[in-house]
């Protein structure tokens, strides 16, 4: 199990301590989860939150940071020799406490007794297991305390140099699964074929996937996790795929690429529509930018592009308050990424990227903004526009008379098979501006051509 030093762990539940006066902090473990019977488990992910202050990779875990003491504590159960008869000898949880700077570690059933249920603070539960513990085993009744979730996202969203080179490590295994697909790719095969080859390189990196392998020739389809298609000659390909790096950090990558190896003229204009709100978006980025003034830009750049092509028309300025570029991307720019690929979500996205003053909007694409506020030094997101022809959602909204004003719905027709596009880096925010993680992944047209027609 590959861990920071004891001191960084220490020194972020120290941190958090500051932050909260009064009360337990608990920090639940994640538990396995049956997949059809008890011992037949899915892959175990450790809860972010217990990662991020406690480290340890293994299920059935409690941290327990003290404010009034400087003692912090994990519960948990060293292996009987059932375990190691079944599961092997792996380190004993009091050592690999002691290397995450906890000198005493408890039974998990001490904690009851441990536990001053007054003022406890807790974070969100999202999984069943855990809500009923809480409430159940642990008699607590009170919600889980916003002051945490404060603290804990503030502290989070502001990677150390030490997380940033984990991600960056994590965006190169995903650059590599990238890579392969692209070389993978070619008219005949079927998408799960390439799909292989991901998986084959992800796990010769001893890494997991961060989140479901999006791959399709339906790119028009947001997350399609549906991998049966026939490839064929001139149909576009959307790859999301990401991996999870052995601490943890994700990485979220996506590349757009044509099956045959060459993009048409048409898919090269709108390719390169995509590509301008990309560089763009990530040329904007710096410390105090808000990411919606970003997101609100790109939407712009958009709908320029496709007022060029003659789909859409009228004042630009318009066209993006009315919201017309949702009808094309029909999600958010980005959001934070970490330990998480939508990291801490669990917490709730109107504290990691919302704040008091600057609320969600319904509107199309910008409801779907997960991060709206300004970015600080240290942040990493991800920048992901995109444009889709959605043959349900246009055909939709023509029926009901809506941007008639706007869009040429007519026009509109001949790209209805057309699928997605959309090109995502992972981005760091630095002190006077950004940093893109990872080593460069193919993504101009030129550079796509030549990579995929290079076997
Ligand atoms: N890979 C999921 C996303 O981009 O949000
Ligand atoms: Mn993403
Ligand atoms: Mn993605």
């Amino acid at each position: 199990m590959r861990l920071f030093s004891g001191e960084i762990y220490k020194n972020r539940r120290d941190q958090l301590k500051k932050q909260i006066t009064g009360g337990q902090i608990l920090i639940f473990g994640n538990n396995e989860a049956p997949m059809n019977y008890k011992a037949n488990t899915y892959r175990f992910r450790q809860d972010s939150n217990f990662l991020y202050y406690f480290g340890i990779n293994m299920p059935g875990l409690v941290g327990l940071i003290d404010p009034g003491s400087d003692r912090d504590l994990i519960f948990g159960h060293e292996l009987t020799l059932d375990d190691i008869i079944w599961e092997g000898p792996v380190e004993p949880l009091s050592s690999l406490a002691e290397k995450v700077g906890i000198s005493l570690t408890l039974p998990l059933d001490k904690l009851p007794e441990t536990l001053r249920k007054a003022g406890v603070h807790y974070l969100p539960p999202y999984r069943g297991d855990r809500q009923i513990y809480i409430r159940e085993t642990l008699g607590i009744q009170i919600p889980p305390s916003v002051a945490l979730i404060r603290a804990v996202v503030a502290q989070r969203s502001v990677k150390a140099p030490e997380e940033l080179a984990e991600m960056a490590q994590a965006v190169n295994i995903t650059r590599d699964m990238h890579l392969a697909a692209m070389r993978a790719t070619r008219p005949g095969r079927k998408e799960y074929e390439v799909v292989a080859e991901i998986l084959k390189t992800l796990k010769s990196h001893n890494a997991e996937l961060s989140y479901p392998v999006i791959f399709s020739v339906n790119g028009q389809t947001l997350h399609n996790h549906y991998h049966g298609n026939e490839m064929q000659a001139g149909r576009l390909l959307l790859n999301d795929s990401g991996a999870e790096n052995e601490m943890g950090y994700a990485g979220d990558i996506t590349r757009t690429f044509p099956v045959s190896g060459r993009f048409t003229t048409r898919q090269k204009e709108i390719y390169e529509i995509v590509l301008k709100m990309e560089t763009a978006s990530i040329a904007a980025l710096r410390p105090g930018v808000a990411y919606r003034q970003v997101h609100l830009d790109a939407n712009r750049i958009l709908l320029e592009g496709l007022s060029a092509l003659g789909l859409v028309s009228g004042d630009l300025d318009t066209l993006v308050q009315e919201g017309v570029g949702g009808l094309f991307m029909p999600h958010g720019l980005g959001h934070s990424i970490g330990l998480d690929v939508h990291d801490m979500e669990d917490l709730g996205e109107q504290y990691v990227g919302y704040r008091e003053g600057l609320e969600r909007s319904t509107q199309l694409g910008l409801k779907s903004l997960r991060l709206a506020k300004e970015l600080e030094t240290g942040n990493v997101l991800t920048v992901e526009p995109g444009c889709y022809f959605i043959p349900e959602l246009i055909q939709k909204y023509r029926s009901e008379g809506i941007f008639t004003q706007y869009v040429n719905y007519t026009r509109l027709e001949d790209y209805l098979d057309f699928g997605g596009i959309r090109i995502e880096d992972n981005v760091a925010i630095t002190a006077d501006s950004f940093k893109i993680l990872g080593d460069p992944i193919p993504k101009t047209v030129a550079e796509v051509e030549k990579i995929m027609t290079e076997y």
